[in-house]
């Protein structure tokens, strides 16, 4: 089904354009094309808590500030892409997630001594379409309603911005006017990104959610998608997988949902209406159909419940009553083998030892998240289980409510090895069955 790997890999090296007639993009200079640039993408291990910071952030663009993350996690896999920015352009290492909203470079060369910089710092003063956004822009207002950002006005007269996370570390800094600059005919407008001065994390992060202030929004991406490769389970070479803007030559193969959509004025405190939210219909484990209510995964009146696509989570959210499910499931089938009283990050307690990780995945089997029209993410028995450390390995789903959070998410450890495609144009997601390390090959 897919091409080559030679193919693939002229893909990744190089990139890569499809012109058509029919669409026109705003990704670049020369009108009527309709771009496909793509990336490698690794899943890397943060040793920093910037999984609770994009929940932060992405659970801040909801009015309300009930939830607030509340666990940090050691060992926290996020989804790395290195991008072209400024002219000429620097490569920049930014997390890509799925949840949140504005993008942020790194402009400065403070990193803890721990953690070696991945690749060094924006340089401004080395850029000839940089620009800082004067206090006097619209967006330098503190409280407009889809962007909860803290902003004042510096001494210089340029927009200052501090943020502050749940797990007491910030990022500061000014917001600015940059481009991504891909090739010489495939540029963007000048975006508008937050360009870190103090920051306690070494990469950005490119916020693709559905706000108007996302790179998606403002770059008029009208669709993306990503391959998380299988997480090496020993060492070696961390695998590669892939990370398209625009059309994916495999799409043909995907299966698409609708995306639920929800208007801005449709203010229910719980509710995140800029993340792509799907509507999850059931979970099966072994085959069998967990008995949970399809409304359990749909947002209420007051807006939890709605199932979130997150690339910036590791692991796959449940709210209470689905969890529960999921939990009662697997107690009957290895109840006697699970770690007593041991929770993980405070919101995952279906762990297990190290000894028993063959036979557990062999006793649970495949798990199935179920969609409308048949649409379903397969897990394989090997990669339900997930080693958290300290030969300690969980079932790769946690408790939304014991993270502080409303919503069902779908994070990138049940993303692995597919295609997951984010037709913003169409308001859909698509799912197609991958090996995302072959493809680089
Ligand atoms: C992560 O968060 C926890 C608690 O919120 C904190 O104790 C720990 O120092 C943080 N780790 C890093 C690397 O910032
Ligand atoms: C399914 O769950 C509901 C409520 O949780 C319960 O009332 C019902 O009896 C269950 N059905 C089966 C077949 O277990």
């Amino acid at each position: 089904m897919n091409p080559s790997p030679l193919l693939h890999t002229m893909l990744l090296f190089f990139f890569f354009f499809l012109f058509s007639s029919t669409h026109s993009s705003h990704l670049t200079h020369n009108h009527k094309a309709t771009i496909s640039l793509s990336f490698p993408l690794s899943s890397l291990p943060l040793s920093t808590n910037i999984t609770s910071k994009i929940f932060t952030t992405s659970l801040s663009s909801t009015t309300s500030n009930n939830y607030n993350f509340k666990s940090s996690f050691k060992y926290s896999m996020a989804l790395i892409v290195s991008l072209p920015i400024g002219t000429p352009p620097q490569i920049q290492q930014m997390v890509l997630d799925t949840g949140s909203q504005l993008s942020w470079i790194q402009c400065h060369n403070k990193v803890p001594k721990k953690q070696h910089a991945p690749t060094p710092s924006f340089d401004p003063s080395l850029s000839s379409t940089f620009s800082p956004l004067p206090c006097t822009h619209p967006v330098c207002k503190p409280l407009i309603p889809d962007f909860t950002l803290p902003t004042s006005c510096d001494q210089n007269r340029l927009c200052h911005y501090s943020y502050f996370y749940a797990d007491g570390t910030y990022a500061e800094g000014n917001l600015v006017r940059e481009k991504f600059t891909f090739s010489r005919s495939v540029i963007t407008p000048p975006l508008i990104l937050g360009c870190a001065t103090e920051s306690t994390d070494p990469r950005g992060i490119l916020g693709m959610n559905l706000g108007r202030l996302s790179f998606t929004s403002q770059a008029k991406v009208n669709k993306f998608s990503y391959c998380v490769p299988a997480r090496r389970t020993r060492p070696g070479p961390v695998p590669t997988g892939s990370f398209y803007l625009g059309n994916n030559p495999n799409s043909l193969g995907f299966k698409y949902v609708q995306m639920l959509t929800f208007s801005q004025s449709q203010r229910m405190p719980n509710l995140d209406p800029l993340a792509y939210t799907v509507a999850l219909t059931g979970i099966r484990i072994q085959g069998k159909k967990l008995n949970i209510s399809q409304s359990v995964f749909r947002p209420d009146s007051g807006g939890s419940g709605q199932t979130m696509v997150d690339s910036g989570s590791e692991f796959t959210y449940l709210v209470d009553e689905a969890y529960n499910k999921v939990k009662e499931e697997v107690v009957r089938i290895v109840g006697p083998r699970m770690k007593r009283d041991y929770v993980y990050g405070n919101v995952a307690d279906m762990c297990f030892d190290r000894g028993d990780v063959i036979e557990i995945e062999r006793l649970i089997g495949g798990m199935v998240f179920e969609f409308e029209k048949g649409v379903e993410i397969l897990v394989p028995k090997e990669r339900v289980l997930a080693d958290v450390g300290g030969g300690v390995h969980c079932v790769g789903i946690g408790n939304s409510d014991k993270l502080g959070a409303a919503s069902n998410i779908i994070g990138n450890f049940h993303q692995q090895n597919m295609w997951v495609e984010f037709d913003v144009a169409n308001r859909r997601v698509g799912f197609g069955r991958a090996d995302c390390s072959r493809l680089t090959k």
